[in-house]
């Protein structure tokens, strides 16, 4: 499957997570092996640590690039104008690539950090990709942990639009405004930690509704994701879970399961955005 961006290229759905997959030959196995399993698009982060090892799992796939969608971000020490170039640069060796299909802001920088010039960190951030667009060795540019208050300026200000917001997402954390604003501006939701990293699996209303399929609950949450219209991204390092987190295409939730799964207790697993320090 596939979602179209709005500056009309194509990005394959899911996305095979990378974050917190030690750098070396575990990741090198898993993106190898999860390419031979049928995915082609891979989301990495400088911070992750990794990029050369999923650069050498691409290769080792045998695939050509241009059969591959690859995400990376640019890490928060490395916001601002001069230093987002400089960071691309870096992380397209790193990876071994000449271009990026995706390149993300990871985090904004926040009031709490920043106060008052943590608008304009993000605009000259957001020139840089905007630039790096231009030139080619980024095709989309877009953001991640961009909630509605933190997008609203880049979208007022912006020469090209954010294609993407990859956000945490999943029942418990359902977004509304974040989402709301970027249907509006035909922004593609990207959810990470889909499964809550792992900590949503053994749901009971989750177990319920996989066993009326015969599905698990990972691929009902997968499943939740796309009926909602956005792309999850889903990491593991075990070729089974790799195999199985793909093969959730051969059934539907029905309106009632979708609502019992939203309606699951509130949950964050990782930090927000306003009141991150790193
Ligand atoms: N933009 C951001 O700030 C941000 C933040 C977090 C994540 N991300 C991206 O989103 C991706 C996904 O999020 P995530 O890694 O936090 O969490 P996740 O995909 O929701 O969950 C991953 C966890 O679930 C386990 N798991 C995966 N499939 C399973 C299955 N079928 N059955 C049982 N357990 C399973 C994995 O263990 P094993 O690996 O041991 O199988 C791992 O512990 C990341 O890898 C990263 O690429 C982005």
């Amino acid at each position: 499957m596939e979602f179209t961006l709005s500056n009309g290229r194509n990005i394959p759905c899911p996305g095979f997570g990378t974050f917190k997959t030690p750098d070396g030959n575990i990741c090198i196995d898993s993106v190898r092996e999860a390419i031979a399993a049928g995915y082609t698009h891979i989301d990495t982060a400088a911070v992750y640590g990794n990029e050369r090892s999923v650069g050498e799992g691409v290769r080792q796939s045998g695939k050509s690039r241009e059969e591959l969608f690859i995400t990376s971000k640019l890490w928060n020490t490395e916001r601002g104008y001069d230093s987002t170039l400089r960071a691309c640069e870096k992380t397209l060796k790193d990876l071994g690539t000449d271009y990026l299909d995706l390149y993300l802001i990871h985090w904004p920088a926040n009031e709490m950090q920043f106060g008052s010039k943590a608008t304009d960190i993000n605009l000259d951030t957001w020139k840089a990709m905007e630039r790096l667009a231009d030139e080619g060795c980024v095709r989309s540019i877009g953001l991640s942990n961009f909630y509605a208050s933190h997008m609203q300026p880049i979208l007022a200000s912006a020469n090209i639009a954010p294609t993407v917001d990859q956000i945490e997402y999943h029942p418990g954390l359902l977004q509304e405004e974040t989402i709301a604003l970027c249907r509006e501006h035909a922004i593609l939701v990207e959810a990470w930690s889909p499964l809550g990293r792992g900590k949503l699996l053994e749901d009971s209303v989750l177990l319920k509704i996989a066993s009326a399929h015969g599905k698990t609950t990972a691929q009902v949450l997968l499943r939740w994701c796309v009926q909602n219209d956005v792309l999850p991204l889903v990491k593991s390092v075990h070729a089974e879970r790799i195999h199985q987190n793909l093969d959730f295409f051969d059934f539907t939730l029905s309106p009632s399961e979708m609502e019992e799964t939203a309606s699951l207790p509130e949950a964050r697993y990782g930090s927000h955005p306003d009141t991150a320090t790193f």
